[in-house]
């Protein structure tokens, strides 16, 4: 294959010279060039017809177009097609981005070899070689003799590939290692990443095979890479999660073909990933009787509540400076809300430990756990458990007002689903209509919770 002639452009200004400097020298911002392939009008790459303005593509009426609804297929791991918004997509591009050892291969591996079963599929490894893969199929048990293999990292070959034996998904592990010989640049490079990526994307709009990119991420966590190649992809999906807590979830950021911040739980484990169908109780832990301290939310992950229990512990201190502490929640609003409880609800803690407790190793961000937070320390403090049933969520401000949280509908329901009996929310979350087996309790101020709550006893 001839060379392709490149030159290089500044991502500023646009600018062109034929040489790398690391000043451009058109609006002088430093390390903006990025190597682009030359694009001439008589074989651009891109086009399908070469009489220039000739022939376009007819202009139709939205009426005369037949609305097909795009064919799915699963993958045969439930969550994974959640994300997915339903399945994968003949032609659709999916790009996977995660910290390293999340569980990428893991996951695409497992979908992979379900998938073999009924089509034919492609995986294409630059990270790991043939025998790693077969070690970790074995490991996994998964049943993969159809799985075709390929350990190549040059794009011309990979899509040599796919012309040859016309997979119906094909896998790219991962998008970094790949090179083009189109450019001198080295693989991971701005200029290489996004020239693959668009190769392959052309590839699958022309012949309808599904790809599914890995792309790797950043110290700050955003996807490696030029921001453009979210925007060729159909769909981005994140894992997110703690890696030495076995939990794993899978998030849509972008996805042309379902809805977006839809999430899918994983666990880890030996045998690969496996689908947590109801993560709702996932966060809870089991106490026959109730116990002081121990508080439930309902907090928002993407489209789906989950229910969390909040754990409190408060200790006479035998230090000083008494110590705050807290797991999975954010320790300065910890120490906020402690002061709120002082001048708003009369309740000291300035000699006091206190430690608080997201169970299962689940994040909370939301400032909606404010409320259970308060509750649960309260209720340890006064070594009283809180009453049975009871699920919580609630911002507190540092007037000692109870502020909504979103969508409040969507929680209570959750909870009612989930055998909650009595709910202690935010006033204007309050429903307009009665919700089956849940009192309501609505809530305006700290001191209003914690004396309403007294009532249930
Ligand atoms: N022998 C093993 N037993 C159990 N779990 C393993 C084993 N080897 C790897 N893992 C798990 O698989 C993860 C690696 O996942 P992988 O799919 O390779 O990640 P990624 O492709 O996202 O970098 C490890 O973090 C570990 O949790
Ligand atoms: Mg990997």
């Amino acid at each position: 294959m001839a060379k392709v002639k490149t030159n290089y452009t500044c991502t500023e200004c646009g600018g062109v010279t034929s040489k790398w400097t690391g000043q451009c020298p058109a609006c002088s911002a430093w390390n903006t060039l990025v190597e682009t392939v030359i694009e001439t009008g008589a074989n651009n790459r891109f086009s399908n017809q070469h009489q220039g303005l000739a022939q376009s593509a007819p202009v139709l009426s939205l009426a005369d177009i037949e609305a097909i609804d795009v064919p799915r297929f699963g993958t045969g791991i439930e969550e994974f097609d959640r994300v997915l918004g339903g399945g994968l997509v003949s032609g659709g591009v999916v790009l996977i981005g995660g910290d390293p050892g999340i569980g990428k291969s893991t996951l695409l591996l497992q979908a992979l070899a379900n998938l073999s079963k009924l089509k034919k599929v492609l995986y294409v490894s630059g990270e790991e070689s043939g025998a790693q893969i077969a070690l970790r199929a074995k490991r996994l048990a998964v049943d993969a003799k159809e799985l075709k293999l390929q350990a190549e990292i040059q794009l011309e070959k990979i899509l040599g590939t796919l012309a040859e034996h016309k997979p119906d998904v094909a896998v790219i592990d991962s998008i970094q290692t790949m090179y083009s010989d189109a450019l001198s640049s080295a693989p991971g490079s701005v200029a290489q990443v996004r020239e693959c990526a668009a190769q392959l994307t052309r590839v699958a709009k022309q012949s309808g095979v599904t790809i599914i990119m890995v792309g790797h991420v950043t110290k700050e966590g955003a996807l490696a890479g030029p921001r453009v190649l979210e925007h060729i992809v159909d769909t981005v999906l994140y894992f997110e999660g703690d890696t030495h807590s076995s939990f794993r979830l899978v998030r849509a950021i972008k996805n042309r073909f379902g809805a977006v911040n839809e999430l899918g739980v994983f666990a880890m484990t030996e045998k690969g990933l496996k689908g947590v169908s109801n993560p709702s109780a996932l966060f809870l832990s089991q106490h026959d009787n109730p116990v002081p301290g121990s508080c439930v939310i309902v907090t928002q992950e993407g489209t789906r509540p989950l229910l969390v229990e909040i754990q409190a512990l408060v200790d006479s201190s035998p230090l000083p400076n008494a110590r705050r502490l807290s797991v999975g929640l954010e320790q300065n609003r910890l120490a906020m809300l402690l002061a709120v409880m002082h001048r708003h609800a009369g309740v000291a803690a300035y000699d006091q430990d206190v430690f608080i407790n997201a169970v299962g190793g689940v994040k909370i961000t939301e400032p909606a756990a404010d409320l259970a937070v308060l509750l649960a320390i309260q209720s340890s403090m006064r070594s009283k458990p809180l009453p049975r049933g009871l699920v919580v969520f609630g911002e507190v401000g540092l007037a000692g007002e109870i502020r909504p949280a979103p969508r409040g509908q969507e929680r209570l329901r959750e909870a009612a689903k989930l055998g909650f009996s009595l709910a202690l929310i935010p006033k204007s979350n309050a429903p307009k209509q009665k919700i089956e087996g849940l009192k309501v309790v609505g809530v305006e101020r700290i001191d209003e919770a914690i004396n309403r709550i007294r009532e249930f006893e």
